[in-house]
């Protein structure tokens, strides 16, 4: 009883507490066209992940941990391509291929594949995760997860949703009590900065931890409420762009390990519901033993 209470406040309607203004923004049309684009994007992707699940993959290495399939080539071209139809003067980022395109104020940031461990071993969450920055600041995010069909959109200053329903971040107040997820970066075997220190004080200060695998799909999750708090070292922009204005317009808090303001092009991710932030940020700077 008292679980399904909690589980429902997640999905509460509350007005997004966006610090977007819509005169930085984009005109309304333009707007409607670029989210037009990018869901629709995200599902022909969406698509080609799941045909290449079913009907199998080539994997290669790009260094010891961090695999490419033929998924997330096809998927990002597939993306690249939507958008460049639409939009041919936009700047693109996009993991597997890195910048192309000249310069302009709209800069697509674009993971086609996030979760690709998850997908080489067949473990169902992985997504499509695609950013608009417009003048330098996220604009819009659109994340997939096609095993689920959930898909997550926030635009700047309109909130957030999933499945076209908006969402909110969840009303843990302590930490004690909340589920947080983390991931680990691929060069865990060879660097010191390798997040184990702060999963350990971690799992004795929540209710729960958790290492989903795909930190498109973690943010998603903070700003629905499934998840309380997420902490990552090292992410790139592909990862975060579209997630992290999830979690902001979800009324969530985005920043780095100090408490500062958080960056797509930082080495430093905290996203919470809020309300633990400041316990995340106080663990996150205990000193290691
Ligand atoms: C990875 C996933 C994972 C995170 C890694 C990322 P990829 O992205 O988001 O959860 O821990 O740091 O690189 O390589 O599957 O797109
Ligand atoms: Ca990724
Ligand atoms: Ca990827």
């Amino acid at each position: 009883m008292l679980l399904a209470a909690s589980y429902s406040l997640a999905y509460v309607m509350i007005p997004p507490m966006s610090q977007h203004t819509t005169d930085q923004l984009p005109d309304r049309s333009t707007r409607e066209q670029i989210r037009t684009v990018a869901v629709e994007a995200a599902r022909r992707a969406g698509v080609i992940l799941i045909d290449y699940a079913r009907n199998g993959f080539r994997v290669e290495h790009k260094d010891a941990l961090n695999l490419v399939t033929d998924a997330d080539t096809h998927s990002e071209q597939a993306i690249v391509d939507a958008i460049g139809r639409s939009f041919p003067d936009h700047e693109i980022l996009a993991e597997e291929r890195g910048r192309a395109g000249g310069t302009s104020a709209y800069k697509w940031i674009i993971d086609p594949l996030d979760g690709t461990t998850n997908f080489a071993h067949g473990f169902p969450a992985y997504a499509v995760s695609i950013g608009l920055e417009y003048r330098g600041r996220c604009i819009l995010g659109v994340v997939l997860d096609p095993t689920r069909q959930e898909l997550f959109v926030a635009e700047a200053g309109g909130g957030a949703t999933l499945n076209g329903t908006p969402v909110h971040v969840s009303r843990t107040p302590k930490l004690d009590g909340a589920l947080l997820v983390t991931g680990f970066a691929y060069d865990i075997r060879i660097s010191k900065k390798n997040n184990l220190d702060h999963f350990a004080h971690f799992a004795v200060r929540a209710q729960g931890l958790r290492r989903m695998g795909a930190a498109a799909i973690d943010l998603c999750y903070v700003a629905c409420g499934r998840f309380d708090g997420f902490w990552e070292l090292k992410l790139n922009p592909w990862d975060t762009a579209a997630g992290s204005l999830m979690v902001d317009e979800a009324g969530g808090r985005m920043s780095d390990f100090a408490g500062g303001p958080f960056s797509i092009y930082g080495l430093e991710l905290v996203a919470s519901n809020g309300l633990i932030h400041d316990e995340m940020v106080e663990v996150l700077n205990r000193p290691s033993v």
